[in-house]
């Protein structure tokens, strides 16, 4: 063999399909995929290559220095591609422990034992670390885009345990002399990911009819790039790239979380033979994540400039091609979704549905509806001169009497819906709630003074 890689996360996501890339395309090249196998790590995403002759599979937990030093001399390990982590931020948030420990310690590891290993003789020698574009923190609506140069500034525990891990990363650059490279991608979709993340979660649940929790207004951004087009620049970098030298990764791609989610629904609706668009009822606005970055775009110029590297999917072919795979691997999904993942759930609890004008009635609009439904006269908006029904007879503009009744009206139908509201989406439930109440008890039409009274 003329070169032993090791690549860690090879279970994983972006992990699997940068194993395949190597062991498909370097049959020369021993790859060993170390990997310790947690919830995101599964051997079912190689079953294609597993019985390669150029492939191994060695598990791992990189946090365990003993074994990882071992595996590095058991195999002649001379190029490590560096992808095990933790990777999900809503995780980070409620354990952040674990975050530390393997991004933090766990690269740690592997750093020391590629140095001890190595012992100073660098020649032919990579240590190449994934990491993410989060470590540069969040942008605003202005057009500005993450550059190398770019001040890390992470904002949740994931992010902070990855920029940590890229300083020890550079630390033992300058320190030691060990040759590295750090590149900084931006958000992964494609075959493979692990279904909490936006995309998969999504078209399984818009597949099975289930609730699509929408963090926030669905406002934020992200810059989407194919996970087959990550892999191939991470290849182009590890072999090419300049040692020491940092590669922003990405796709030129940005996205508002919403529109995104509306082209999701669109194709996953058509390819399931049903109307585009019908699934857009099951879209649910969430409470938002602690910490919300609002923006991500990355600026991969340097690295299109340099080693002539580019996205080869336009992201509507992208995304119709990644549908098409969760739809035709469903058995890949149920297998993952059963045990582990299922216990996570229990664990972390279902986001909050919240309610928000932004839906396809605002707030107002749900009450007034929901008022008339129920068979409420209503009062003139405040200002409006009030009719006999309400006002007291001052003739005034703002007449007292108007304002309080109108919160009596509001109070009533607030108190008789809040539940309702709460725990769905505001409008539909509202009304759905207000024909059921009518449907069982038809309410004589009464007006805020009648009923205050
Ligand atoms: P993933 O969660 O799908 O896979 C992570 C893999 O690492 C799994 O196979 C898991 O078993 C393994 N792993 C976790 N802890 C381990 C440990 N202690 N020892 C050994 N193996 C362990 O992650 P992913 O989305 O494929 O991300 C891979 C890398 O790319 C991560 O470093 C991540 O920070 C980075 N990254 C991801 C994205 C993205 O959009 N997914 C974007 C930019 C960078
Ligand atoms: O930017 C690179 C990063 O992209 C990687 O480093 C991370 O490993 C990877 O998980 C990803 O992080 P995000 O937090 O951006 O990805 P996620 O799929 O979790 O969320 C994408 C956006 O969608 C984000 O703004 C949060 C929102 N979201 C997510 C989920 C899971 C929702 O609105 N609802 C959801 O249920």
């Amino acid at each position: 063999m003329s070169r032993n890689i090791l690549i860690t996360g090879g279970a994983g996501f972006i992990g699997s399909h940068v194993v395949r890339l190597f062991v498909t395309k370097y049959p020369d090249y021993r790859i060993v995929n170390l990997d310790k196998l947690t919830y995101a790590g599964n051997l079912a995403n190689l079953k294609d290559i597993e019985q390669a002759e150029n492939y191994s599979f060695e598990r791992c937990d990189i946090c365990d220095y003993e074994q990882v030093l071992a595996i590095f001399r058991k195999y002649r390990i001379d190029g490590v591609i560096h992808l095990a982590a933790e990777s999900h931020v809503d995780r980070s948030i409620k354990d952040p422990f674990t975050f530390a420990r393997t991004n933090v310690m766990g690269t740690l590891s592997l750093l020391q034992a590629a140095r001890v290993c190595w012992d100073g003789d660098w020649a032919g020698k990579l240590f190449y670390h994934i990491s993410t574009d989060e470590v540069y923190g969040a942008l605003q609506f202005d057009g500005t885009l993450f550059t190398e140069t770019t001040k890390y500034d992470p904002h949740s525990p994931y992010s902070a345990s990855k920029a940590s891990s890229d300083h020890f990363v550079r630390a033992f650059h300058d320190t030691y002399g060990m040759p590295t490279l750090v590149t900084n991608c931006s958000n992964n979709y494609g075959p493979y990911q692990f279904p909490e993340k936006l995309i998969p979660l999504f078209i399984n649940n818009i597949r099975h009819g289930k609730p699509l929790p929408v963090y926030g207004r669905g406002e934020n951004v992200r810059d989407w790039l194919y996970v087959v087009d990550h892999a191939r620049a991470i290849d182009t970098i590890f072999h090419r790239g300049k040692v020491g030298d940092t590669y922003n990764i990405g796709g030129f791609n940005e996205w508002r979380n919403i529109d995104l989610i509306r082209v999701v629904i669109r194709t996953v609706d058509r390819l399931l033979g049903r109307s585009e668009g019908a699934s857009e009822h099951l879209i649910t606005y969430v409470t938002d994540r602690a910490g919300h970055d609002l923006r991500y775009a990355i600026d991969s110029r340097k690295l299109k400039d340099e080693l002539g590297w580019e996205p080869s999917l336009q992201f509507e072919e992208g995304i119709e091609k990644t549908v098409r795979w969760y739809l035709d691997n469903q058995e890949w999904m149920d297998n993952i979704t059963s045990g582990e993942y299922k216990k996570y759930l229990q664990i972390v609890g279902q986001p909050r549905p919240v309610v928000r004008g932004d839906c396809d009635f605002s707030f107002g609009s749900s009450l007034f509806v929901l008022a008339v439904l129920r068979g409420y006269v209503l009062p003139p908006p405040l200002g409006e001169k009030a009719g006999p029904d309400f006002c007291c007879g001052c003739g005034a503009s703002f007449c007292r009497t108007v304002a309080v009744r109108t919160a009596v009206v509001l109070q009533g139908i607030l108190s008789e819906c809040f539940s309702a509201f709460l725990s769905r989406r505001c409008f539909e439930a509202a009304v759905r709630h207000a024909v059921r109440c009518r449907q069982a008890s038809p309410t004589p039409r009464r007006s805020a003074a009648r009923r205050s009274s």
